[in-house]
């Protein structure tokens, strides 16, 4: 057994020896890891120097090319560029000035991108707007008649069935039209004469039963008619924008002829006042223009908060019992941007 002992003693004594071993070379390694890792971590200082980097230089914008808009096509002002920032900051594009869709013409514009620092870059181009047909500027007069054997009167531009103005996606009024002597409405809107004291009983009438309908936007200028739509279409693409805004030159607002009551949004849909509105409106001579389910026929969404004037007389024919047939089926004619 002593052999043993002293086998055992050296066994410990080599154990001993190889920790030791051991732990100088874990130590000598963490003092290895620790100072590299010093030496990769900035330091405070460079920290600061880093947060007070002022960027000053611009970004860069390439791809900058002239557009045509056709009317056919949808206008993508964007998706043909290539834009960096030297570091890396969110950009922001814009274009900026004045153009107009529905007007042939060369318009000058610029774009305009920003870095997060507000360095700008800025190029101009310039969009050429081709459209074949849909220039309300052309003023021509000419004479047909409907599939439903109704004469249709385009005079100097503007289209007239039985004394109604006709106004959709087919026919335009021009730029300059103007409706004649407007009155106000409610909250500085303006409208024909004629439409003053229908939609004031209309209104009085649906009060008595606690309902509360009232005017927002009536006639809207070309021109504010063209910004809403421009607009549109920033927001939302043209396809989707023109299924709910006329473009310039086509909406019925322009005919001091429209009112929109209450909320222009799909949420006005079943209140009390649609339902009431949809059922009795045909009685102050207003007619639902782009009623639920006629969307093909009329180019546009369902708007029940879309009331045209045309008179106690038609009104009555196109209100079938609250299915109400639009005025180009009635008619017999498009409403269509090719057509
Ligand atoms: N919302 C209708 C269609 C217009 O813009 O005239
Ligand atoms: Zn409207």
């Amino acid at each position: 057994m002593p052999n043993g002992i002293f086998y055992m003693k050296g066994r410990s004594i080599m154990n001993k020896k190889r920790l030791a071993i051991l732990i100088i070379g874990v130590v000598l390694f963490l003092i290895l890891v620790i100072g590299l890792v010093l030496h990769f971590v900035p330091n405070s200082d460079d920290k600061k120097v880093g947060a007070f980097v002022n960027d000053t230089e611009k970004p860069t914008l390439n791809g900058v090319q002239d557009l045509t808009f056709d009317g056919k096509t949808d206008l993508d002002f964007y998706s043909h560029l290539q834009m960096s920032d030297n570091s890396n900051e969110k950009l922001d594009i814009t274009v900026t000035g004045d153009y107009d869709l529905t007007v042939n013409g060369e318009y000058n514009l610029l774009y305009v991108l920003k870095d997060a620092s507000g360095n700008t870059e800025e190029q101009e181009f310039v969009l050429t707007v081709d459209i074949e047909k849909g220039n309300p500027t052309k003023k021509v007069s000419y004479k047909t008649v409907t599939p439903k054997g109704y004469t249709l009167e385009v005079i100097d531009g503007i289209a007239y069935i039985e004394g109604h103005i006709i106004v959709n996606k087919s026919y335009s009024i021009p730029k300059d039209y103007n409706p004649g002597k407007m009155v106000y409405l409610e909250k500085s809107q303006m409208v024909l004469p004629e439409v003053v004291d229908p939609f004031k009983q209309l209104v009085s009438d649906s009060s008595q039963l606690g309902l509360n309908i009232y005017n927002a936007t009536c006639y809207r200028s070309y021109g504010f008619q063209n910004t809403l739509y421009t607009n549109y279409i920033k927001r939302d693409g043209k396809e989707a924008a023109e299924t709910y805004s006329a473009r310039p030159g086509y909406s019925e607002h322009h005919t001091g002829l429209a009112i929109d009551v209450n909320s222009v949004s799909n949420a006005f849909a079943g209140t009390p006042e649609s339902v009431w509105l949809n059922d009795n409106c045909h009685r102050y001579g207003f007619i639902i223009r782009y009623p639920k389910g006629k969307e093909d026929i009329t180019g546009y969404q369902y708007e029940p908060w879309h009331l045209r004037y045309v008179g106690e007389e038609l009104a009555a024919k196109l209100y079938n019992n609250g299915d109400w047939i639009t005025m180009e089926e009635y008619f017999g004619f498009t409403s269509d941007y090719n057509k």
